[in-house]
């Protein structure tokens, strides 16, 4: 029987045990772990996500912090100078600048006046180099995510081949790097990859980060590989007018063959906010001095 992996129940557990971390560390330090988040503009994804990413802060007992920029007369100087006030204020442990950035302004230079040590997305090329040489990181939340239920569900990763779709700064690039450091046979296959699903059927592990509705199909997944959908794509529905959340991966498909899979929606999704906090609280603790309360 295939096991759908439960995103959500996964999160769920992890949300719980960092609160427990915020309140013992708040006791230690006389402080919450604080979260800054900053958005630029009205985009309305991106509301949403910043709604979400606030009120789970307050719910794990910690201390968040938003700041809303008008994107019409916003610029990107005084962006970075809000980044440095937060770089310097004490009571902030992590800083997320929301992305996209509206048109002209340049993430890569938004991202790199980010305190290394508060950059709970792991998005500064400081914490990027340290992943890929395996110095103490922020590592993005994502693929951070992922390879927590990997391990949950597999154990020892050691020698098993992933294949992991897609090469990008945020998903698939690190998800190379943790699970290489898990000692696994990693191969990145991208749009240039000649006979992707040759490639993918050699994977013990998939992971699918193209962006590319129910791309992976079926006969794709080896079988018995666990299968790890991080896409979000939003398609018609079966209603007319009505739109529906899909993965990277046709699951049904997909499913028949996998001994496990994520949904979506229910899966990678929910992990990515509960590892936010784990960040945001494993940087509260290094800040202090403190050991890491999780010894994730
Ligand atoms: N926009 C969509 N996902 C993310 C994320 O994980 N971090 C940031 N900073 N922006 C995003």
């Amino acid at each position: 029987m295939t096991k759908i992996i439960d995103g959500k129940a996964f999160a769920a557990n992890l949300r719980a045990k960092v609160k427990d971390a915020a309140t013992a560390f708040k006791a230690k330090a006389g402080r919450a772990p604080g979260l800054a988040v900053i958005l630029v503009g009205e985009d309305p994804a991106s509301q949403v996500y910043v709604r979400s990413k606030g009120k789970a802060t307050l719910e794990a007992g910690m201390e968040s912090f938003e700041h809303r920029l008008d994107a019409e007369t916003a610029t990107q100087d005084q962006l970075i100078a809000l980044v440095q006030t937060l770089n310097a204020d004490e009571k902030v442990d992590g800083i997320l600048v929301q992305l996209p950035l509206p048109k002209g302004m340049d993430d890569k230079a938004v991202i790199a006046a980010i305190d290394p040590a508060k950059d709970v997305d792991g998005f500064h090329v400081v914490n990027a180099g340290k992943l890929a040489v395996g110095e103490e990181a922020l590592v993005p939340c994502t693929p951070m995510g992922c390879i927590m239920m990997l391990k949950d569900r597999l154990g020892d990763l050691s020698g098993l081949h992933a294949v992991v779709l897609g090469r990008s700064n945020i998903v698939g690039k690190p998800m190379a790097q943790l699970l290489l450091a898990e000692n696994c046979t990693v191969t990145i296959v991208h749009s240039r990859t000649k006979d992707l699903p040759a490639m993918v059927r050699q994977g013990d592990i998939v992971v699918a980060a193209v962006g590319r509705p129910e791309m992976v199909r079926g006969d794709w997944i080896k079988p018995g590989a666990v299968v790890i959908d991080v896409g979000i794509n939003r398609v018609p529905g079966a209603e007319a007018g009505k739109t529906k959340l899909v993965g990277d991966v046709a699951f049904d498909e997909a499913a028949a063959n996998a001994s496990a899979i994520t949904p979506v929606p229910g899966g990678v999704g929910p992990m990515t906010i509960a590892v936010l906090l784990r960040n945001t609280l494993v940087a509260a603790c290094r800040r202090a001095g403190l050991p890491d309360p999780l010894g994730l």
